[in-house]
């Protein structure tokens, strides 16, 4: 793997086995510090990267950027040769991908993507290891329901390198851009979910109809409006099916209140996950 993790195919599929086969904490990130840089909100991103960065025995440091001299005159190049200075890696949330790829420019140290307006690498690295450890494999059809958003991305190019899973995607003609994305036999995009065999999916996961970088909404919404995630359509799924959403959910829009609280929803494993797995990932690349 190069030093950054800022998309799912910066890994190959042994690297995600190594890396999920990690069992037990180190210290690796002893006398290290890692910046955390959030230009965007988060919960689950920001605490389970200060949390996890902690326990490897390193300093997670909040840098925030309209606190930064680039809030005032200092260019965008040489706020990141500061940060090169003092930091030993960088997690990164931004609106705009190209932000990342320029910061790797000046920042010569690992930066990983926590979320940008293309990608979401940390949650589908997480969710992967939540549904291996849920069912004992990764030889299971997922069904996406809904935006094509950075989620779906990543969720695309997990699939794309781990030939065990199946994935098929749910969601209105035209409301995504996805002109560069790549789809192997085992992904199938469908706007008709009559269309599916639902008896044979046992994951079903879905995001917001909106993304914080999105810009358009009512149009979207509306015509989303009918991929939302109900019981009728779980109820139709295979027994052992679980539900999963990335979180923070919009309850009554991609998913209803009674799946979001049923017993097939696995949304609080994939949170917790979300320190689990970031912290293999930290002792991959810090190994
Ligand atoms: N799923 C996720 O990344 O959550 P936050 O936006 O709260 O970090
Ligand atoms: N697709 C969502 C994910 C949030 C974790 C967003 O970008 O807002």
């Amino acid at each position: 793997m190069n030093k950054n993790f800022l998309n799912i195919s910066d890994l190959t599929k042994e690297n995600i086995f190594s890396i999920l086969n990690i069992n037990n904490d180190n210290n690796c990130l002893q006398n290290k510090s890692i910046g955390l840089l959030f230009e965007k909100y988060s919960t689950r991103t920001r605490l389970s990267f200060a949390v996890g960065i902690s326990n490897l025995g390193g300093n997670g440091v909040e840098v925030k950027f309209d606190e930064l001299n680039i809030s005032r005159e200092e260019s965008f190049e040489d706020t990141f040769r500061a940060m090169n200075c003092y930091l030993d890696g960088l997690v990164y949330r931004t609106d705009n991908h190209k932000k990342l790829l320029q910061a790797s420019k000046y920042f010569k140290k690992p930066i990983i993507n926590a979320l940008s307006d293309v990608s979401h690498p940390c949650q589908v690295f997480s969710d992967i290891l939540t549904l291996q450890e849920h069912f004992g494999t990764l030889k299971i059809n997922i069904l996406w329901m809904g935006d094509m958003n950075n989620v779906c991305f990543s969720l695309v190019e997990a699939v794309n390198l781990l030939s065990e899973l199946q994935l098929t995607i749910c969601t209105p003609k035209n409301i995504s851009d996805i002109k560069n994305w790549k789809f192997n036999s085992n992904i199938r995009v469908l706007e008709d979910i009559e269309e599916i065999d639902l008896s044979k999916v046992s994951c079903v996961m879905t995001d917001v109809f909106v993304s914080m970088n999105d810009k358009s909404s009512e149009e979207k919404v509306s015509s989303l409006k009918s991929y939302s995630v109900t019981s009728e359509l779980m109820s139709k799924t295979s027994t052992d099916s679980v539900f999963m959403h990335c979180l923070p959910a919009k309850i009554g829009f991609e998913v209803s209140e009674e799946v979001f609280r049923s017993a097939k929803s696995i949304v609080w494993k994939q949170a917790y996950n979300r320190m689990v797995a970031q912290k293999k990932l930290l002792q991959f690349i810090y190994q």
